[in-house]
């Protein structure tokens, strides 16, 4: 349909019809036989399911389309209703979680992913996505961390931005794709403490150099829709922050699409003590130009009386109104109200062998290596161990993939009957221990635990006799599924006693352990890593969890993650990010000082750092070598090392690219991640790595309140973490 088609059709909206295009219903209000949507009397929830402009929730082609015929069928312009769904990491085919993403530090995995999620979804009926996520995190106390792709904000720029054109494609009409939601918009990762839904208190210059990045590149890149955050942000709920979503996303971003607030967002408006009634909430969400009202009666039970009053034009709701029918229309719905689902193609391409191919190769990629003592991976023993909790789960998702069977996962145990089917090494598995502590109660009906204590007594033993029995034991420990995710803030953040009970009774039998830990935060991990040959950090791998870890383990490939976020030595290091201020009294390196900034009991530094992973071989980088000392206004300096690997296997490293803002008239980070590359080299090869630094690189929100640069030095970092002090200086001279 034409633009002039769809101002026609807006024209020939009733007031009800257009306010209703604003409203999403949740949707069991459309499930077959459901008299209620749970927000209202039945006459008027029956006239609400015949006008609300979307749903979410609903999936399955079949079912998608009756509802849709039916919804068309009693729509007085026959509009076609639009069908939302969190695809965060897998629809059916599931991807490692975000964080284990962010660890790949590799932007096709993530554009790939999301591809293959949408096809998936979209042949499944769903038309939107509530993804990517663009938050910054930086408190591994806050569930949510394991949507992100962690704490960088150039990192997160990338993934978030090659996520959007994964989902999207070239044109959202496309029935393999999906429109893509950036969300939650803004800083909602900056929660304070970590607890989840609180305030954030972030400066203007932290928020626009830190926060806002990601966010930007998925808009750049072409996001549809937008989702707001639960978060006040310095003390305005982001619902009715006309500053942030006026002048920073519509002027600034220069952002046309959709912006729908997050489930419940406008009515908790109230909650806050920002609006006085639903009313109020409604009047503040329309003034900062939030388009749809997720799940509350906001809007539908209030802008007809705001309109009325004069406190809303009708101007100002046609805009709103516009944007969702324009989505619409860019999703072809007015000629394909089902955008191209179907029963037959969705049971071509779920699942299929390239899916799982592609997601076996981004679980490999997203293993972050963290020990290795004495070359003890790969695996070479003949008898093998597996044991602990994860050594037979199915549960290797998240939370936040909800559409996913977890039967359709590879288990490790699966996956090491494949590996050593045909050889001589024997393997074996034991549970050795409950997920949780008898009785945990995590509040999620579903993912409630409660067992014997007996059980675990039982089980220990059991994890004795087959240890003993073992030559190499690799213990499968991890946070539970539903301790990470919406809502799940921790204080603590160990791995669950009975986990740790098994950890010390096998590490006591003195014999080769390799640990693995399924998360989705950082962890402090307490003796784990002295006491473990080797540690192998896989978040949460998703549907080939069991089949990209066998893969690592057995020594087909080596690992090459890096840490997406900082792991702390304690959970009282946090909120912990690397590139963070010097201060006025750096600790010194050597030995803490009385009167330096530092911690009388931990050191301030993470135990291991953003960017940090290991591979099976080991490598050199030289110093840092500058073809000139000064950079122009439009020049461009080259920072190259020579990256050799000293190892005796092939292994890919990630080499990465920070620059040190010496003086600016705002403090700089010790170090920002300005960029990196994968170098995959063979024993004894070397390669040339080099970067050129541009201007633009070097800009950050200075004094003016404006984005800049300034002059003065610089230092130049190039190595294989965070930690890297290979570095070298220059000079900015912009005349
Ligand atoms: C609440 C979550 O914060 C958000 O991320 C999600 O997309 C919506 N619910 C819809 O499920």
């Amino acid at each position: 349909m034409n633009e002039t088609k769809l101002k026609q059709l807006l024209d020939e909206m009733s007031l009800e019809e257009k306010i209703m295009q604003l409203v999403q219903l949740p949707g069991w209000a459309y499930e077959e036989g459901a008299a209620v949507t749970g927000l209202a009397d039945d006459a008027k929830n029956e006239n609400m399911k015949r006008l609300a402009g979307s749903t979410l929730g609903i999936y399955g082609a079949d079912k998608v389309k009756k509802i849709q015929d039916e919804y068309m069928k009693n729509h007085p312009h026959h509009i076609p209703l639009l069908f939302m769904l969190d695809v965060i990491h897998g629809h059916k085919t599931v991807f490692p979680c975000p964080l284990g993403q962010g660890a790949t530090f590799d932007t096709e995995v993530a554009r790939k992913g999301a591809s293959i999620q949408a096809k998936e979804a979209a042949a499944d009926g769903v038309q939107v996505t509530f993804s990517p996520m663009g938050d910054l995190v930086r408190d591994a106390r806050w569930g949510r961390v394991v949507e992100s792709t962690g704490e960088d904000p150039y990192l997160n720029g990338l993934m978030v931005s090659a996520m959007v054109k994964g989902y999207q494609g070239e044109d959202v009409s496309d029935p393999d794709h999906l429109a893509s939601c950036v969300k939650h918009f803004a800083a909602y990762g900056g929660a304070v403490a970590g607890r989840d839904y609180n305030n954030v208190e972030v400066s203007e210059h932290t928020l626009r150099e830190q926060y806002l990045p990601a966010y930007a590149e998925g808009i750049k890149a072409g996001a549809k829709l937008v989702m707001t955050s639960f978060n006040t942000l310095n003390g305005i709920p982001s619902s009715g922050n006309t500053y942030l979503m006026r002048d920073i996303l519509r002027k600034e971003m220069q952002f046309d699409g959709v912006l729908i607030s997050d489930w419940g967002a406008i009515a908790e408006m109230e909650s806050w003590g920002f609006a006085e009634d639903l009313k109020d909430a409604a009047d503040l969400a329309m003034k900062a130009g939030v388009d749809i009202d997720m799940c509350t009666e906001a809007y539908s039970g209030n802008l007809g009386k705001l309109i009325e009053e004069g406190k809303l034009s009708v101007d100002g709701l046609n805009e709103a109104v516009l944007r969702v029918l324009k989505l619409k229309n860019d999703l072809g719905l007015f000629e394909d109200p089902y955008h191209g689902a179907s029963d037959e193609k969705f049971k071509k391409v779920v699942l299929s062998n390239e899916s799982r191919e592609i997601a076996r190769d981004a679980v490999r990629k997203s293993l972050v290596l963290l020990e290795n003592k004495k070359n003890a991976l790969p695996l070479s023993g003949k008898r093998i161990a597996f044991i602990g909790p994860y050594a037979n789960e199915k549960n290797l998702h998240s939370t936040w993939a909800i559409s996913c069977d977890p039967e359709d996962a590879v288990t490790i145990a699966d996956a090491a009957k494949e590996c050593y089917g045909d050889s001589d090494v024997v393997f074996r598995t034991a549970q050795g221990c409950n997920m949780l502590k008898n009785g945990t109660d995590l509040g999620m009906g579903v993912y409630e635990v409660k067992k014997e204590k007996k059980e675990n007594e039982k089980l220990l033993d059991e994890a004795i006799d087959l240890a003993e029995w073992a030559d190499e034991i690799v213990l499968c420990l991890g946070e539970h599924i539903g301790q990470s995710g919406e809502s799940t803030s921790r204080a603590m953040i160990d791995l669950p006693k009975p986990q740790m009970k098994l950890f010390k009774e096998m590490a006591d039998m003195g014999k080769k352990i390799i640990t693995l830990v399924f998360c989705g935060r950082p962890l402090d991990l307490k003796k784990i890593p002295e006491k473990s040959d080797a540690l192998l950090i896989c978040f949460r791998p998703g549907t080939e969890g069991g089949h990209g870890i066998m893969d690592v383990l057995s020594g087909k490939y080596s690992p090459q993650g890096k840490l997406p976020m900082s792991f702390p030595w304690c959970v009282g290091q946090e909120p912990l990010n690397y590139n963070a201020y010097n201060t006025g009294r750096p600790k010194p390196q050597q030995r803490p000082t009385i009167f330096t900034t530092r911690y009388l009991d931990c050191p301030n530094e993470a135990r291991y750092p953003f960017g940090y992973g290991l591979t099976y071989s080991d490598f050199e980088v030289s110093k840092v070598e500058l073809d000139k000392k000064v950079l122009g206004k439009d020049d461009k300096i080259t920072a190259s090392v020579t990256v050799k690997n000293t190892g005796d296997s092939v292994a890919t490293e990630t080499i990465q690219l920070y620059i040190r803002d010496m003086a600016g008239s705002r403090v700089r980070p010790v170090k920002e991640l300005r960029g990196f590359k994968k170098v995959s080299l063979s024993a004894g090869e070397t390669e040339k790595v080099s970067f050129d630094i541009t201007e633009d690189m070097l800009c950050f929100y200075t004094i003016n309140n404006c984005w800049d640069s300034e002059d003065g030095k610089f230092t130049v970092y190039i190595g294989t973490d965070s930690a890297t002090l290979n570095g070298a200086e220059f000079e900015l001279k912009k005349q």
